[in-house]
């Protein structure tokens, strides 16, 4: 196969920041995905309708001319989220889902969720009216292992959540472990979980292994082998449980490479490509669609999209891709660490 055509992606999960790191990824993601769901984790936090209103008009602004991309907004769930606000932002068709960051779980969490219990009124309001609940699930006690976070904050916090509401639609982001793939893959049609890229790709040996890497480094972090396997298998398995979700998160070079250098890896430029690859490695491309383009607008009862994207297949590896420029500084991309013979031709 040389070519392939599939409905156009979405991202479920994308970071695109503001200012002038935005005007620099983001035609990064507007070439090949239609529509994503925009992470509220700025400075200050999207936390009122009224700013995701805002930053959705700078996130359209800083879209290339003739490219088709539709941000879907977020708001930032705080101890103090006002459920009436969220509900006219959401009939007001500004907001798509709330997230809850656990406080202090990753990259400008600080104003998120202590106490789950404080926040039950919002999460009423939003099982009422059907809006979804994104989640960041880790727990950030000190003495939980940082790779058993997720593991713990499923017995603790997203269990427990799901008995008591069970109305309310979830979607567990960024599962990184087989514990989050077993939850999700049992779960009923309210719950549904993203995977990136980078974690069905790497282990985590690609961080620590012969040397310490901080572009590997995100949050979750990445796991031991089983686990990615785990994950690829509850992709390939075809459930329509699981989608897309790039978690694509940039930070210029100058943060990332320090002695505490920030979370998060910047994908969206190699996306497909990667995907294509590795589920052409597992005999799988004819499994791409759904999980990129189908699975998603499924969940969000949103229609697929209208357009198409073409991916082409290389004689030779494609070259790692270089480093994003932005006016603060060089982002370094995602570099899966296989060979790469897919490259996106075409998005109309
Ligand atoms: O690695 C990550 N980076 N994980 C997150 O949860 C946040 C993200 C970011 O905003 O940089
Ligand atoms: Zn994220």
């Amino acid at each position: 196969m040389t070519e392939l055509t599939i409905r156009c992606p979405d991202d479920w999960h994308l970071h695109l920041r503001d200012g002038a790191v935005m005007q620099a990824v983001l035609p990064h993601s507007a070439s090949w995905c239609g529509r994503a769901i925009i992470m509220p984790n700025l400075v200050p936090p999207v936390t009122t309708s009224a700013m995701a209103d805002a930053y959705r008009a700078r996130i359209l602004s800083a879209v290339p001319t003739g490219d088709i991309f539709t941000p879907l907004m977020v708001l930032y769930l705080t101890e103090t989220t006002c459920p009436a606000d969220l509900q006219k932002g959401a009939e007001a068709g500004i907001i798509s889902a709330v997230k809850l960051y656990p406080a202090g779980a990753t990259t400008n969490s600080d104003s998120g969720v202590r106490d789950i219990e404080k926040v039950m009124p919002v999460l009423e309001k939003m099982a009422e009216i059907g809006l979804p609940l994104l989640v960041h699930g880790e727990v950030t006690d000190s003495d939980i292992d940082i790779f058993d976070r997720e593991a713990v904050f499923i017995e603790r916090v997203l269990a427990p959540l799901r008995e008591t509401l069970p109305e309310l639609r979830i979607v567990f982001e960024h599962i990184t472990t087989a514990q989050a793939a077993q939850f999700v893959l049992s779960g009923d049609e309210n719950l549904a979980a993203t995977i990136t890229p980078h974690h069905l790709i790497i282990n985590r040996n690609a961080i620590l292994a012969g040397g310490i890497k901080p572009h590997y480094y995100c949050l979750p972090v990445a796991k031991r082998e089983s686990h990615r396997l785990a994950l690829l298998e509850a992709v390939l398995a075809d459930t329509g449980k699981v989608f897309l979700g790039t978690d694509s998160a940039p930070h210029i070079d100058a943060a990332k490479l320090q002695p505490c250098g920030c979370a998060g890896i910047f994908n969206a430029p190699n996306t497909l490509a990667c995907l294509a690859q590795l589920f052409e490695n597992h005999q799988a491309l004819d499994k791409l669609e759904n999980f990129t383009s189908v699975y998603g607008p499924e969940f969000y009862r949103l229609p697929v999209n209208e357009a198409a994207i073409t991916l082409q297949r290389h004689e030779t590896a494609q070259p790692v891709l270089a480093p994003v420029e932005t006016a603060e500084g060089p982002v370094t991309v995602f570099d899966p660490q296989m060979e790469i013979f897919w490259s996106v031709a075409e998005k109309r």
